[in-house]
């Protein structure tokens, strides 16, 4: 069925990579964005589409927001600030950008009788798990990065929507997802800091962290296909593949690709940085068992990610 759907975060990797999907199908997107990270360029295709409309608006501006989602029938919530690596440098932000913009997000929606809602969360959320690979119903996880907290509290707020007002939710757990539009993670750091010198790698930890990761095509397919096949009132769903690889495993396969050699040199420690990791795996029988499988392994997406900020170097100029 033909739908109007707002995306939030319309302009980030996985926002324009959604919208073109949603277009694609012949739906019409309200694409909400405040371009603090998003890129004009992965909207080129969308913006010249009929069924698309840009509001160009910060979601901390409850009164914009509230106009903007007029006419919206279901609401993909992705923006947010997405990186977790720097929350203890300015504490707030995850607070407004990952929280009080869901509530926000929420009002807006209540103020426009839309009652669906897809949200990105994140595996962060689990923090440092005892149960890995991670289900659903882990134990009520504690917190080890401002990120997870910020988007834990997000997950309840929608929670709580779904009980209070009669809202549907699927509340997506990524793990770290890679591809063609990807501006930041691991990826992105390596292949930048090989272009400053090829010779020498500065690994952030031992090198021996454990991730998982997923092929954006693919995300976005799990994405669709549960709203799909989940009808629960609160549908939490982990998206992932059914491996994962070492950090070291991942620079072999950049610098095989790249044909380079580099000294690695590591800043040690099991943790990158407050807030990492060491062993992100989620388990995704749920998915799976409803008859999802990701079409990409961790090694064809890595590769598949190389080849695109090789080819889209402006992709790097513009992202810190
Ligand atoms: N990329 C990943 O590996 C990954 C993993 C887990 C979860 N997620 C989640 O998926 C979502 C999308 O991530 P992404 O990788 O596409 O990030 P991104 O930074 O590329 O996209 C985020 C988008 O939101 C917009 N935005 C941010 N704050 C805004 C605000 N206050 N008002 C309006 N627009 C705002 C940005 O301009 C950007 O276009 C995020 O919620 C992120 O937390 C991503």
């Amino acid at each position: 069925m033909r739908c109007t759907y707002v995306v939030t975060g319309c302009a980030g990797f996985i926002g324009s990579s959604l919208t073109d999907r949603l277009l694609a199908q012949g739906h019409k997107v309200i694409g909400v964005d405040n371009f603090s990270t998003g890129q004009r360029r992965f909207l080129e295709g969308a913006l010249v589409h009929p069924n698309f409309k840009i509001v160009e608006i910060d979601l901390l501006d409850l009164g914009a927001l509230k106009q903007a989602f007029a006419g919206g029938q279901k609401v993909f919530h992705l923006a947010a600030n997405a990186d977790v690596r720097f929350g203890v440098n300015h504490p707030e932000k995850d607070l407004q950008q990952n929280t009080i913009a869901t509530f926000n997000v929420l009002e807006a929606m209540r103020a426009n009788k839309i009652k669906d809602i897809a949200f990105s969360s994140t595996g962060s959320i689990y923090g440092e798990a005892e149960i890995i690979p991670t289900p659903e119903n882990a134990a009520f996880p504690i917190q080890t990065s401002l990120y997870g907290a910020s988007k834990l509290a997000g997950e309840g707020l929608i929670q709580a929507y779904c009980e209070g007002f009669g809202f549907q939710s699927w509340i997506f757990r990524f793990v770290s997802i890679l591809g063609e539009r990807y501006t930041h993670g691991h990826v992105f750091d390596f292949y930048k800091k090989l272009l400053d010198n090829p010779d020498e790698l500065l690994v952030l930890g031992n090198g021996l962290q454990k991730k998982s990761y997923l092929y954006i095509q693919d995300c976005l397919d799990a994405m669709l296909f549960s709203m799909d096949n989940f009808k629960d009132k609160v549908n939490v769903i982990n998206l992932g593949t059914n491996e994962y690889c070492q950090v070291k495993d991942s620079i072999g396969w950049i610098c095989g690709h790249l044909g380079l050699k580099p000294t690695l040199k590591f800043s040690g420690g099991e943790r990158g940085w407050i807030g990492d990791n060491p062993f992100i795996f989620l388990d995704t029988a749920k998915l799976n068992n409803a008859g999802f499988k990701p079409k990409l392994g961790i090694k064809e997406s890595v590769i598949k990610t190389l080849e695109y900020l090789v080819a889209n170097q402006w992709v790097l100029e513009n992202r810190e």
